[in-house]
């Protein structure tokens, strides 16, 4: 499903966030170690190869809502965006914490000056934050962003089960409006 936001295109699709082939920098819902884990880290380290952990080494660690970029090595992108998002019932405001995860993100794909990135659904895994909620709150501050944003033109987000992906749907509908 395709939306147009200002002068980009947001797209909702189910798939694999390391398996991106067509996007310049991929988001990595990280721990503040950096270090490879489960879900979206374990299978973005794992495509990326061992160099990727070596150059988060440095950076290491992030505070909750904070963004930092590498490279993507083996990674079929140029870059990886990791952000700490908050562990539900823990780390508050948890809303606010979430919507800085995407808000620093998108810093700094416009700082790189990059025409497309790929979020997967921060905090929902390991992390518990409810989808709808997360939905919800990534693609309202993406909106509210929209007109701010002068070089991206693409912004996907990938969605892991058929019913993350129909939850996201079912918001943009009402959030996007259309
Ligand atoms: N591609 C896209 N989405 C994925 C993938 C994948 N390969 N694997 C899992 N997901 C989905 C999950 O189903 C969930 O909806 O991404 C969402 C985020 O899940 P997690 O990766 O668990 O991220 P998060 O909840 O932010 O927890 C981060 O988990 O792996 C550890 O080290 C990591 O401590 C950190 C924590």
């Amino acid at each position: 499903m395709k939306f147009k936001l200002a002068k980009l295109e947001l797209q909702l699709i189910k798939g694999d966030i390391s398996a991106q082939t067509d996007i310049e920098a991929v988001v990595n819902a990280a721990n503040a170690q950096l270090k490879t884990g489960g879900g979206v880290a374990g299978a973005i380290h794992r495509a990326a190869g061992p160099e990727l952990e070596e150059a988060c080494r440095d950076l290491a660690p992030i505070q909750v809502g904070e963004a930092v970029i590498t490279s993507a090595f083996k990674l079929p992108n140029q870059y990886v965006i990791h952000t700490l998002g908050p562990v539900y019932g823990e780390d508050k405001p948890e809303a606010e914490l979430l919507a800085r995860c995407y808000q620093n993100s998108l810093h700094l794909v416009e700082e790189c000056q990059l025409k497309s990135v790929a979020f997967p659904a921060i905090s929902t895994g390991a992390f518990a934050y409810p989808i709808k909620e997360a939905a919800q709150i990534s693609l309202k501050t993406i909106k509210e962003m929209a007109a701010d944003l002068k070089k991206i033109k693409l912004i996907r987000f990938v969605l892991y089960s058929s019913k993350d992906l129909e939850v996201y749907k079912n918001e943009a509908k009402k959030i996007l409006k259309k």
